[in-house]
């Protein structure tokens, strides 16, 4: 019964994607300095309330169907089964997933399942200790394939594990990243690395694009590609093991050389309530002011019906014309 959630190109939104905490507990390379970053002083973070009452205008007058938990680190949030139980107890509940490093995930995926937690991506870009360890600055490589096998276990279904390859450090681990998901029932999936590091040092030369993550599949698996079953962003294969004729889906998500803006259907809103109508916007719409200023749901509503209705067609990484948000994807939300 709501009304779509339209922005003028005729896109309906009706994917949320909401970042708990900027904070994390790792320190990839590509995404942060090794020092971390300015973490949002805790009062300006919404509060499990806030969210609550977001999600439910979200659901129940704008016709959010699927919510994403992200970071920052997601699971970093206290208390978060606890809240994931009160968002599933929401009229007209959304879809719920979450976007995790995976540390913490052995022991939380049971209790998030148990309060209404149904999928999960976990990020993985090596299964070498050392380079885990280089890469992340964390030796913590356990911690994230116990953390699989948990959301396994627990009955997370699918299991998806998130790779952003990275010319010179994990791209010799493509196809091995491969045979281990198959291995393990879990779905991989390649990332193109976008320019949202904090640090600012993204180049095109470093990015290993879509055709490179095929081309780098060829030797070992046949690809064959997949219909595409929702607006989801992975383009996808089925990959059959030359050797073995088994076969294991393949995902590549080619934001760069390949942007999926044209379908987008997604809104997020940070930690600390800035609602964004793009990963790449230049602007945000303060709803944290509205909430903590006593607005009421219509009003609410319609202040982000007014951003959606701002987005514009897609970023323009590679053009002249390109300027990188001013937080990078780490206080945004992967
Ligand atoms: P599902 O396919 O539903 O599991 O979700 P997803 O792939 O969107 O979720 P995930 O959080 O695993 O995101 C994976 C990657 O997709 C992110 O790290 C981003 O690189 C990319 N991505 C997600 N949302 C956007 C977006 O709005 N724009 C662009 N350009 N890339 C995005
Ligand atoms: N470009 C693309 N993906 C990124 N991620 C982190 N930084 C970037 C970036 N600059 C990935 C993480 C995780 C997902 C949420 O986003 O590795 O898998
Ligand atoms: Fe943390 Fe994700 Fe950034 Fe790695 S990419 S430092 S896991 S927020």
């Amino acid at each position: 019964e709501a009304a779509p959630l339209l922005d003028r190109f005729g896109r309906v939104h009706t994917d949320l994607r909401l970042s708990l905490t900027d904070r994390c507990n790792l320190r990839c390379t590509y995404c942060m300095p090794a020092e971390g970053l300015r973490w949002l002083p805790r009062p300006e973070v919404l509060t499990d309330d806030e969210i609550v009452r977001l999600v439910a205008i979200a659901a129940g007058r704008l016709g959010i169907t699927e919510l994403r938990l992200t970071g920052g680190e997601p699971l970093l949030r206290r208390g978060l089964p606890g809240l994931l139980a009160r968002l599933a107890a929401l009229p007209g509940a959304p879809g719920m997933s979450l976007t995790t490093n995976g540390i913490g995930l052995a022991r939380l995926a049971a209790p998030l399942r148990a309060a209404g937690l149904t999928r999960v991506n976990v990020s993985l870009d090596t299964l070498r200790p050392e380079r885990f360890t280089a890469l992340t600055r964390r030796d913590r490589l356990a911690d994230v394939l116990a953390g699989l096998a948990a959301a396994r276990t627990a009955g997370l279904d699918p299991v998806k594990v998130n790779a952003v390859p990275v010319r010179g450090v994990n791209d010799d681990e493509i196809a091995d990243l491969v045979a281990f998901a198959a291995a393990h029932g879990y779905r991989m999936r390649f990332i193109e690395s976008m320019p949202l590091d904090a640090q600012g040092d993204w180049r095109r030369e470093q990015l290993v694009t879509a055709e490179e993550i095929l081309g780098a599949l060829a030797a070992r698996y046949e690809l064959h590609p997949l219909a595409r079953t929702d607006r989801a962003p992975a383009e996808e294969w089925r990959a059959v093991d030359r050797q073995s004729g088994a076969h294991t889906p393949v995902g590549v998500i080619a934001s760069v050389t390949r942007p999926f803006c044209g379908t987008c259907d997604r809104v997020r809103l940070t930690a600390d309530g800035q609602l964004r109508n793009c990963l790449f916007a230049t602007e945000e719409s303060d709803l944290r002011a509205l909430l903590r200023t006593g607005a009421d749901d219509s009003a609410i509503e319609a202040a982000w019906r007014a951003s959606v209705a701002g987005k514009g067609p897609g970023h323009a990484i590679g053009s002249p014309a390109f300027r990188r948000p001013d937080r990078p994807m780490s206080a945004i939300g992967g």
